[in-house]
């Protein structure tokens, strides 16, 4: 099979060919530049990632060799104006996709200084950049700007829509939303051409072990016990990582100018039911967790409408079943052990200082 034969016949036609992915050595990142770089034979894909400790230049190693020669890898800061400009005009960049952040709420709960550095001054840098250079610009966004959702069974049909107020409620959901703000502002006074996606919660191969199916999966791997905050009811809404790369990449090609679209994939579940099918999946007895600290305040419960995404680009979510994804990314956790070691102590040695 070549190339282009693995093209989905219900995705976009590249519209862009020379992609700067930020923070693409990150999760998100790094399976969004392998989803295009095995797709479309012809773009190609400049990372600018600083290899913070969420960042790993591995996460894209492992392609084939025709496809590695379309990915560039840059070692850098997005808050290098002189750097980000120097690459779009040396690789002749036509649409930036901005994935690069800061992303963990527990870590901007106790240190939040960096996720207004990188989340909100780096988007302005990345957004002046794309100004000079008429770009095109698709920014990664999270459902978590638009507050949280009550736990009641009375308002269980309620679900974010493009529509939703902004109500952050953590630093992290802040910057996010603070950044959102800027790309908004640089569309209506610039003409800017930007779209946002703000997604639910992702699972799937290379997140960090920090996120809490890696670090339950971890634990239990590495003879710890699963660590459940609080009651364990919060409600989250989780969708695999490979369908937000396909929504991100309908957007990218088809979204319309200005435009914002949720990505979610109708996967809610409280922490409790994913840690039991954890639990079940490492052939552990469903009560073999402890409840600890809970987060500082703690968003009860995420539910995303993508029905905007879906009726007017088309897209849906390829996995559609949760248990069966979540097996496999145990498996993949479980096969891998080389990917997260290193991260592991000194991860539990943080959240131990948080008793958590
Ligand atoms: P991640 O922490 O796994 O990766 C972030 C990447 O950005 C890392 O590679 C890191 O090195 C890089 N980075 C950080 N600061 C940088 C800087 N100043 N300059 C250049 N690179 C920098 O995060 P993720 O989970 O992949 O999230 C990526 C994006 O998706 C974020 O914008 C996040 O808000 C958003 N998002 C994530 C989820 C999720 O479930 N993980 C859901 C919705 C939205
Ligand atoms: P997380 O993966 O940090 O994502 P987010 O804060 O963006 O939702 O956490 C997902 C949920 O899991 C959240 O309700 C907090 C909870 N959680 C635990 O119960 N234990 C843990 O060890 C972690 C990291 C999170």
């Amino acid at each position: 099979m070549n190339a282009s034969d693995s093209i989905d016949p219900e995705l976009a036609t590249p519209r862009y060919h020379h992609l700067l992915v930020t923070g693409g050595a990150g999760f998100l990142g790094s399976n969004f530049v392998r989803f295009v770089l095995t797709r479309f034979p012809d773009v190609r894909v400049t990372v600018l990632d600083a290899l913070t400790y969420a960042g790993k230049r591995e996460n894209l190693a492992g392609l084939t060799d025709g496809t590695a020669a379309r990915l560039h890898f840059v070692h850098g800061d997005i808050r290098d104006a002189a750097l980000v400009d120097a690459l779009l005009e040396r690789d002749r960049i036509d649409a930036i996709v901005h994935y690069a952040a800061e992303s963990h709420n527990d870590n901007a709960i106790y240190g939040p200084e960096p996720f207004i550095d990188t989340n909100v001054k780096g988007t302005f840098v990345l957004l002046e950049a794309a100004r000079r250079y008429h770009l095109r610009f698709h920014h990664i966004s999270t459902d978590e700007v638009y507050g949280d959702l009550p736990l009641d069974a009375s308002t269980a049909r309620e679900r974010f829509t493009e529509e939703s107020p902004y109500r952050p409620s953590s630093p992290y959901s802040a910057s996010k939303a603070s950044s959102d703000m800027l790309v908004r502002a640089w569309h209506r006074t610039y003409g800017l051409p930007v779209t946002i996606t703000n997604c639910s919660n992702n699972y799937g191969p290379y997140q960090h072990v920090e996120k809490f199916i890696p670090r339950q999966i971890t634990n239990i791997l590495t003879g710890r016990r699963a660590k459940l905050y609080g009651t364990g009811l919060n409600v989250r809404d989780w969708i695999h990582v490979e369908d937000q790369c396909a929504a991100v990449w309908e957007v990218l090609n088809r979204g319309r100018a200005g435009e914002t679209y949720l990505i979610g994939a109708d996967g809610e579940r409280n922490n409790r039911e994913v840690l039991g099918e954890i639990l079940r999946a490492l052939g552990r007895e469903p009560d073999d967790y402890e409840t600890v600290a809970d987060r500082p305040g703690h968003d009860r419960r995420y539910a995303i409408d993508a029905g905007k995404l879906m009726s007017e680009l088309g897209w849906r979510p390829q996995h559609r079943d949760f248990s069966e994804g979540l097996a496999a990314t145990v498996e993949w956790y479980r096969t891998h052990e080389e990917w997260w070691r290193g991260d592991k102590e000194a991860t539990e040695a943080a959240a131990a200082r948080r008793g958590q």
